[in-house]
């Protein structure tokens, strides 16, 4: 059976490359083909970007009722989709189910006279409603919630579950992706995409990143890619007899200085005149230049980028993945959790871990148990509690000073060099995915899986039964190191972090062979 990434040839077609494995013609069976999301990441993104097309933003006055609002839009035409939500105001979504329906509400609406101030007059697809007679309406809405739950309230979730497993999987449901969010991210790309079509008509914001391939968490950045190919390709093949005509064009050195000069006037653009865009920021010196704003009223955080179509292929590839099982989310998930809960992962930039190479870990960890789960799937019977523990011991105790993460091949390899964590980027081979990563944070991530791995270990001794009121199982990883932690020794042995982690080690040496001999026998 050949792991997932040894069929992949080129960047851009990872399912197709899936696919073609399924022709009988001589091929092996893999045993996943059947597993394979049905509907491919292109066709998924294009049916939610015209969906998008079709669909409004509209800020709300605070009392209003639902009903007489959707009446009145719909002398636009009939409306396909709505729901509401609050977010320093109450913002509505509605999705028409004609595009012309936009351009009728479009035609209809008046710009703002704001006294003093002057308006941009740019016709956005983001309205602002206002009521003629401000006390006759009521506030009957029902809001869509686009938030992480708080620790308290998923703790509370995770006491509640049976078992371990059943918290991974709860935690899975508290923090994935809604539909509504979802909807509302990729309105904020077409929204985007109308200020960036002022200069390029033809452009495409496509998300990417954690907002499509499966592993978003709510609140998550929303990662966006303009994709500038349906203008740069205009002219292929449309020539015919001896003439080639071609456009007068602007020549610069290089792509990163084409890329760096697009982003500028885009980020421009976005300051100047697209509404409910602040804190915009050009970035454009980074490895991979971008621009960081904020879109207010759907409340993410942006970053877009371009020239990046190896990120989108990445996604892709996860979102293959993430379809495969849903127990790979829900390890994904943890671990990340775990690791924002330890501070090991940031919201700011720096020599942290990413959640990005967090979640390669646990890919390659899938890859490398024995048999492989990820892709063969087969010996998924085995509990996602048991992966967990066995994902912390597995990198507790991994060669990080020699070894590097290949998930290309789904094996370790020798590190090419001293980067303290180094994972290939599995599309473009020569480059580190998490080279911004410091040894400290990396030691820190080591000590904290080994003490996790530690406190499972524990569990398998108690569960929730023994626990009494005692945070057990998940919360027990999740609480911050420091006071709360120091009493989740329970009822059980309390012996000091330096004690704990030898008696682990020689566990996790004494069980190596062990555990493996068990997965195999699955
Ligand atoms: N990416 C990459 N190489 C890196 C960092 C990022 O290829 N060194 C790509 C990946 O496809 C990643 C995407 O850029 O998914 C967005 O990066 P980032 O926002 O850092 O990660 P997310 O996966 O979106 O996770 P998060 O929820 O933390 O935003
Ligand atoms: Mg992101």
């Amino acid at each position: 059976q050949r792991p997932v990434l040894r069929l992949l040839s080129c960047p851009g077609t990872v399912a197709e490359d899936l696919r073609r494995d399924e022709q009988p013609s001589g091929s092996v069976e893999t045993g996943f083909e059947d597993k394979i999301p049905k509907k491919r990441f292109s066709e998924m993104q294009n049916e939610r970007r015209e969906q998008a097309q079709r669909t409004v933003l509209i800020h709300c006055p605070e009392k209003i009722s639902e009903k007489k609002f959707l009446k009145y839009l719909s002398q636009h035409g009939p409306i396909n989709n709505h729901f509401f939500y609050e977010s320093f105001g109450l913002y509505a979504v509605v999705e028409f189910c004609q595009k012309e329906s936009v351009r009728s509400l479009q035609n209809e609406t008046h710009a703002p006279s704001k006294g003093m101030e002057v308006a941009i007059p740019f016709r956005s697809r983001f309205f602002n409603l206002k009521l003629k007679n401000q006390t006759s309406e009521r506030s009957c809405v029902q809001m869509s919630n686009q938030l992480p739950p708080s620790s308290k309230k998923l703790f509370e979730v995770l006491c509640d579950a049976e078992s371990v497993d059943d918290q991974l999987n709860a935690l899975l449901k508290e923090f994935q992706l809604t539909e509504e969010n979802t909807k509302l991210r990729y309105l904020t790309c077409s929204l985007i995409e109308d200020i960036a079509a002022a200069y390029f008509p033809d452009c495409v914001v496509r998300p990417f990143g954690s907002s499509v391939n499966t592993f978003g968490k709510l609140g998550c950045d929303l990662d966006m890619f303009l994709d500038l190919n349906e203008t740069r390709n205009l002219s292929t093949n449309k020539t015919s007899g001896n003439f080639l005509m071609e456009f007068q064009v602007k020549n610069v050195p290089s792509e990163r200085i084409a890329t760096q000069k697009i982003l500028s006037v885009i980020g421009e653009c976005l300051d100047n005149f697209s509404p409910g865009c602040v804190g915009v920021q050009k970035i454009l010196n980074a490895r991979c230049p971008l621009v960081r704003f904020s879109h207010q009223a759907s409340g993410f955080q942006c970053d877009l980028t371009t020239n990046n179509r190896i990120a989108l292929t990445s996604s892709e590839l996860l979102y293959i993945y993430g379809a495969l099982d849903s127990r790979v989310r829900a390890l994904v998930f943890t671990v990340r959790y775990w690791a924002r809960a330890h501070s090991l992962t940031s919201s700011i930039p720096g020599a942290w871990i990413t959640n990005f190479s967090l979640t390669m870990m646990v890919i390659f960890f899938l890859q490398t148990r024995s048999p492989p789960i990820l892709p063969t799937l087969d010996c998924l019977q085995t509990l996602a509690e048991l992966l967990l523990k066995e994902f912390f011991e597995y990198f507790g105790n991994f060669a990080f000073n020699k070894n590097s993460i290949n998930i290309r091949q789904g094996r370790e390899q020798n590190k090419p060099d001293s980067s303290p964590l180094y994972i290939q980027n599995p599309f473009e081979t020569s480059l580190n995915i998490s080279k911004n990563v410091s040894q400290s944070q990396l030691q820190k991530f080591v000590d904290l899986a080994q003490e996790s791995a530690w406190i499972l270990q524990q569990e398998d001794l108690g569960g929730p039964s023994m626990s009494g009121n005692q945070p057990w199982g998940l919360v027990a990883l999740l609480l911050p190191s420091g006071a709360n932690r120091k009493s989740l020794g329970k009822k059980k042995s309390r012996k000091p972090a330096s004690e704990k982690v030898k008696v682990l080690l020689e566990s996790i040496k004494s069980n190596r062979t062990e555990n493996f001999t068990n997965t195999n026998g699955k």
